[in-house]
């Protein structure tokens, strides 16, 4: 590990992951956006993001802090640099578990055995996702959310905070599911679902 990160993104949650990173032994952070100038927790924003190719030394490791799902697989997949893991000393993650690069797990997430994440997703605060999932590329896990056993989600869907899934459901790409919903059917087309049970509204 390079004792030098930077985190493209200075807002909320790049505070967050300022802190993880604190807490994985990174001291040297620097941070890289295109609208926030100054500094973010204390350590210098240096730059929009045009800056990322001549950072990239082969010796620093990059991570995104950016929420939106689809502008987090753009940054991506611009940028080949050394993009890094970070996980929560608090996280519980079981057995058998594979994480994709670039994927952020914050404080108390718990991930059950034989789960597998994909890249960049964010597994967010006291996550719990059960046994044998197969989360994709750039999910967005918000706080709380509860997933059952032998859940599949597709890349860039969002799961809304506290919402819960029952085991064995499938959930297509680009959904987003709301704040709060309970899924208790397969989610088949790209959409938005609120509610409980969750029903499509957009
Ligand atoms: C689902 C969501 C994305 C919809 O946002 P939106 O596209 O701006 O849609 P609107 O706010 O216009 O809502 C559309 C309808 O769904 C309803 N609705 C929205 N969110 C809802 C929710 N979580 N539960 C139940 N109903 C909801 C609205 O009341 C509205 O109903 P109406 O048409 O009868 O008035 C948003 O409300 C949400 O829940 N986001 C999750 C955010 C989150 O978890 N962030 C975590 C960050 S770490």
């Amino acid at each position: 590990m390079s004792n030098r990160l930077i985190i493209v993104g200075a807002g909320g949650h790049g505070k967050v992951i300022t802190d993880i990173a604190l807490k994985n032994g990174y001291t040297n952070i620097n941070f890289i956006d295109d609208n926030v100038k100054g500094s973010c927790m204390d350590f210098p924003v240096i730059g929009s993001s045009d800056r990322i190719f001549d950072l990239n030394d082969g010796k620093t490791d990059f991570v995104i802090a950016v929420g939106n799902d689809k502008t987090r697989k753009m940054i991506a997949e611009k940028y080949d640099v050394n993009w890094v893991t970070l996980i929560h000393p608090s996280a519980q993650i079981s057995t058998n578990v594979s994480i994709g690069i670039g994927t952020v797990v914050m404080a108390t997430a718990v991930i059950n055995a034989d789960t597998k994440i994909g890249k960049h997703c964010i597994i967010n605060t006291g996550a719990v996702i059960e046994h044998d999932n197969v989360i994709g590329d750039y999910v967005h896990i918000s706080p709380k959310v509860a997933l059952g056993g032998t859940t599949r989600i597709g890349e860039l869907t969002h799961i809304g905070i506290g919402a819960a899934v029952i085991n064995n459901i499938n959930i297509s790409k680009n959904c987003v599911v709301g704040a709060g919903a309970v899924v208790v059917d397969n989610l088949e087309h790209s959409a938005t679902y609120v509610g409980v049970p969750a029903r499509k509204v957009l």
